[in-house]
């Protein structure tokens, strides 16, 4: 009976916390097309499974009039959910509490969830909607910010970790989302920046929107800091889900089998696909549908350097991280962005275990005074420092063109491949046999009385000598050349061949790689 009383006042303090910010500021919230803080959450866990973690923390910073302010949950509603049944750890900024702004407890809330999900071995989800460090919190602001860093980077390769930015994310708060490894920002009301467009307008004197600066299209399509394009805080949730049933829950577990695709066949007009014409581009992902499960891929980072194709899908069930060159786009050359796209990608799944499937049709790296100036030597370093580091099983089929550099950059045998296909149409060589015959026989061609037709003569020749499989096979550089027909069928053979695999690196502190 006593307890009663006790439990009325519970109840009501509870009451006021689940108000948030107030009525006023939750309609605000709706209009601006957003959701709350705890609908977001609600959606992304299967019902009924969040359990929330410090609920009444409060704020005690008493600068500027904040002595007199109630902010719930301090602006953060953190805690341990389910997805598909398995345990994440998610935080979710609350805008309608003073912005969402991130002061001492506020950091705390999160600093300590990453923690626990760190001991718990269970990935972070973490929902960004937020005007940035709570300026009258000054300093301890600054510190929550670095406590999370630190966090995010320990957390790095140990646990997933997936940013979903709902609103802004300003000043230094970006940092947090960048240390994390998928970022999914929701169209129109996600916006990233350091420095806003009214600090931009007084530094350099330039004039742009919110939107063009730091707009969820900017970050997916030209920056590269987004991975995903939602729609809607719906669709954000649901994309969340959807990636996490390719991730284990941490680098000690395997990812998950689902679903498994027990057909061993790759379509007969998978023929059909790679034109004849050896400069005619065409959509790779026609054929990365064919070969794994279902036609299922969810592609990662779609709108940015589009010449490369980076995603996953499923073999046998089993998750697999997939890397392709994009021959309609630019020919699917290799350039800084696409290098930065797929060793990122690749450094990924090798931290949780997921295998590498390598599809290469590429004329090499892309030539160019931007590209050299910019840092091609060091951009493209990354990815044979990626695919050289990765221990997990690395498959490759070579699809059509693998010449120079980016014949060995692109999962090639050199770099540690263990299983390496080439379809009869590949072309392995130092350059494409244009470029080769001018060189080789330069000579013979200026000297010859018709030097146009000794040049195509030459060029035909080269080719039927060096552009095709049968050099590298007769290597052991390709392990075995195969009808396009059988590529479904070697693929799962050599995932399930794989699964014993252990391989070594010389124990290190850590390398370092070229940034
Ligand atoms: C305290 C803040 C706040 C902040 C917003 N609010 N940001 N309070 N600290 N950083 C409050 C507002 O005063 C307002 O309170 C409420 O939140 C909602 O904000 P509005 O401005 O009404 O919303 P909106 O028009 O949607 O604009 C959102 C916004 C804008 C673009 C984010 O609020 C803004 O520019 N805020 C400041 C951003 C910023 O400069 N942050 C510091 C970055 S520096 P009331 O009471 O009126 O409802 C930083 C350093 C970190 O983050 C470094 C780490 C290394």
């Amino acid at each position: 009976m006593s307890l009663k009383r006790f439990i009325e006042e519970f109840e009501k303090r509870k009451r006021e916390i689940a108000k948030g910010g107030g009525e006023e500021k939750i309609e605000k919230q709706h209009q601006a097309g957003k959701l709350t803080a705890w609908e977001r959450v609600e959606i992304l866990v299967d019902p009924g499974t969040f359990v929330e973690i410090d609920e009444f923390v409060r704020h005690r910073n008493t600068y500027f009039g904040l002595d007199k302010m109630t902010l719930p949950r301090d602006g953060v509603v953190t805690g341990i959910g389910e997805v598909n049944g398995r345990k994440v750890a998610i935080f979710s900024q609350d805008f309608t509490v003073m912005g969402g702004s991130l002061g001492e407890m506020h950091a705390k809330k999160i600093v300590k969830l990453l923690d626990l999900a760190l001991k718990l071995g269970i990935p972070v989800i973490g929902i960004n909607d937020s005007g940035g460090a709570r300026i009258q919190e000054g300093v301890d602001a600054l510190a929550g910010y670095g406590e999370i860093f630190f966090r995010n980077t320990m957390a790095s390769g140990v646990v997933p970790q997936i940013t979903v930015i709902a609103g802004p994310c300003a000043g230094g708060a970006v940092y947090s989302p960048a240390l994390t490894d998928f970022v999914i920002m929701v169209n129109q009301t996600a916006k990233m920046f350091i420095t806003g467009p009214n600090v931009i307008k007084a530094v350099t004197g330039e004039d742009i929107s919110q939107e063009e600066l730091g707009g969820a299209l900017v970050h997916n399509q030209k920056s590269g800091n987004a991975h995903f394009l939602a729609d809607s805080d719906e669709e954000a949730m649901k994309l969340v889900r959807k990636l996490l049933s390719y991730l284990p829950s941490n680098n000690a577990e395997e990812p998950p089998i689902q679903n498994p695709d027990f057909r061993a066949e790759t379509p007969e007009d998978v023929l059909e696909i790679v034109p004849d014409n050896p400069n005619k581009g065409y959509d790779v992902r026609e054929i990365i549908t064919r070969v794994v499960d279902h036609g299922e891929f969810l592609e990662v980072q779609p709108y940015f350097a589009r010449n490369l194709v980076i995603g996953f899908a499923r073999i046998a069930g089993r998750p697999v991280g997939i890397v392709a060159n994009q021959p309609s786009v630019l020919a699917g050359v290799l350039d800084i962005d696409s290098s930065d796209k797929a060793a990122r990608f690749i450094r990924f799944l090798d931290a949780f275990n997921i295998p590498i499937f390598t599809f290469v049709d590429t004329p090499g790296y892309l030539p160019g005074v931007a590209q050299e100036h910019n840092g091609i030597i060091r951009h493209g370093a990354k990815l044979l420092y990626a695919y050289s580091e990765a221990t997990v099983p690395k498959i490759t089929v070579i699809l059509r063109k693998a010449y120079g550099g980016a014949y060995i950059a692109m999962g090639s045998k050199h770099l540690g491949a263990d299983f390496v296909f080439a379809w009869p149409s590949a072309e392995i060589a130092v350059m494409g046999p244009e470029g080769a015959a001018n060189i080789v026989f330069k000579k013979e061609i200026e000297s010859s009385e018709n030097p146009e037709e000794t040049r195509k003569r030459l060029i035909e020749e080269y080719k039927e000598m060096f552009a095709n499989p049968y050099i590298a096979a007769s290597r052991g550089y390709v392990d075995a050349v195969i009808d396009p027909r059988e590529t479904r069928r070697y693929l799962i053979r050599a995932l399930e061949i794989t699964q014993t695999k252990v391989e070594y690196r010389p124990k290190k502190k850590h390398g370092n790689i070229p940034l």
